[in-house]
């Protein structure tokens, strides 16, 4: 026995455990004496366990990995189907990606709930919501690694979002593309995102949330009619906690260690049972047959962007989410005393249940809404445009196909993802449309590739030309 201690002695000594441990060494409030047990406080464990292990699967996947356009949609393939077990470890990164997102979002409510954001943990709230952004940011980059249609879709949405900001929009589109467009760039920077800056940040801000956490002790749960009153908390606190002598460690501790082990147990097995999510087409933006479905936790914004209605898109796209998340930031500067309890804090609770609400309304609606806005539009035809032109209709034959009209509408007709084209010769002259086509901007995708010299010829003419015809000609 005494030779086994002794190594142990020897490493807990010279590694200084003792102070290590130190922060877990305190008093926790007594929820488990009182006869209830603390089961409230194990969701930041299990966001913990998961982020471990989206770090571990995400070294294998990166291993083999290729973050280059013309490469990095096969290298997912190649891990999907050749690499040793490598459709289980993309399985066990995407289905813990959802679980982190859904863990993150359950953890945030309870703290809402409870209301401990309050004095004196308002730095624990705030880390936690940069966090949040953090676990988002993670959640959209990594779609796009994937290099499929959806993830490449996804970020044009984000580019779209931003470019729409007032004053900056601009620069943070740019930056989110690295560029003009959707390119080999946007892939890159989007990769060092993912694997080294965002994870850098958030492995330095969960290092300051627990240090938090420990500073501050596991706020109590709230009683109602005892409301926070900076002047004597502290105090209270400290006496509520030693009377009740029940260490955090290792007593505390033991739920929150379950809980992180089941998260990962039943990730693992739905890893393995469901595998990882289908790979949608390859991503050219030209070619829309398949219909593009971002991950589940950003659909709610496309919902957003599919009903928002006609001359409010700032608001509903950009100042509404903008709004939210700058309150939420804010939130226990403007709030941060008073009752904790819920009963006593109704219109928190309601917001709660509306912001909640909509969450999961807008996620259905998101669903069920195509992606792309019109994907089933068919071409102009002879008499909708009053003309025989053979070369005019050639080209309108070229702007349906070339996937021009999912996102442009010309006399009514196409999506409204992009400006109405029906007056563009208007505003430009055919040597700008053309050059806008081939080179692309912002959320238009660039045509360089894709569009022979005969039909830039025939869109250019076809829009320069379209204004003087449908219900003009017609006429
Ligand atoms: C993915 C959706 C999408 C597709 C597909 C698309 N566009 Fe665009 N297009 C846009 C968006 C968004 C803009 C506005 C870009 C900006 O100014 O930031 C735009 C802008 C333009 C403009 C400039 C219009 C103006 O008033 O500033 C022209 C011209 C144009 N597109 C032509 C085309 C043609 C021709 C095609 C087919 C070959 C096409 N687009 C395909 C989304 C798209």
């Amino acid at each position: 026995m005494n030779q086994l201690r002794r190594p142990i002695e020897f490493v807990k000594d010279r590694l200084g455990f003792e102070t290590l441990i130190k922060p877990l060494d305190h008093n926790a409030p007594p929820e488990t004496t009182e006869g209830k047990s603390q089961w409230a406080y194990i969701f930041g464990f299990g966001i913990l366990f998961s982020f471990l292990l989206q770090i571990t699967t995400g070294i294998v996947l990166a291993t083999n990995y290729v973050p280059s356009p013309e490469s990095a949609y096969q290298s997912v393939e190649f891990i999907t189907y050749e690499v040793r077990f490598g459709d289980t470890i993309r399985a066990m990164h995407w289905i813990g990606a959802s679980a982190m997102v859904i863990l993150v979002l359950i953890h945030a409510m309870r703290v809402f709930l409870t209301a401990s954001y309050k004095y004196p943990r308002e730095f624990n709230w705030i880390s936690g919501v940069v966090l949040l952004y953090l676990t988002f940011g993670m959640a959209l980059s990594g779609q796009l690694l994937r290099w499929d249609q959806d993830g490449v879709w996804t970020v044009m949405v984000a580019a779209n979002f931003a470019g729409r900001v007032p004053f900056v929009g601009e620069h943070i589109a740019q930056f989110v593309l690295a560029g003009e467009t959707v390119s080999g760039s946007t892939l890159t920077q989007t990769y060092a995102l993912h694997v080294f800056i965002l994870p850098i940040a958030m492995v330095l801000l969960i290092g300051l949330h627990l240090f938090l956490v420990t500073y501050h002790g596991i706020s109590e749960l709230p009683k109602a009619g005892k409301p926070v009153n900076p002047e004597t908390y502290r105090q209270e606190y400290e006496e509520y906690v030693e009377k009740h002598q029940r260490p955090y460690w290792p007593q505390g501790i033991w739920n929150e260690l379950f809980f992180g082990g089941l998260v990962v147990t039943i990730i693992v097995s739905l890893a393995f049972f469901l595998g990882p999510r289908d790979l949608a087409a390859s991503p050219d933006l030209t070619d829309l047959d398949s219909q593009p479905q971002p991950d589940w936790f950003i659909v709610w914004y496309y919902a957003l962007i599919s009903i928002k209605p006609q001359g409010y898109e700032e608001v509903f796209l950009v100042y509404l989410p903008l709004g939210f998340f700058l309150f939420l930031l804010i939130l226990p500067l403007i709030a941060g005393k008073g009752e904790r309890h819920p009963s006593k804090r109704p219109f928190a609770i309601l917001g709660l249940s509306v912001v909640a609400g909509l969450f999961i309304m807008l996620t259905v609606v998101g669903l069920r809404a195509p992606w792309v806005p019109a994907y089933d539009t068919e071409p102009l035809q002879a008499e909708q445009l009053g003309t025989q032109d053979e070369r005019i209709l050639e080209g309108a034959r070229v702007f349906h196909e070339r996937g021009c009209q999912y996102c442009h509408q010309v006399h009514g007709v196409g999506g409204d993802w992009g400006p109405d084209l029906t007056e563009v010769s208007t505003r430009m002259g055919p040597e700008q449309i053309a050059v806008r086509t081939v080179q692309g901007i912002g959320n238009m995708p660039a045509y360089q590739d894709i569009l022979t010299t005969e039909e830039v010829d025939l869109l250019v003419e076809f829009l320069t030309e379209v204004d003087e015809l449908g219900p003009r000609a017609r006429e």
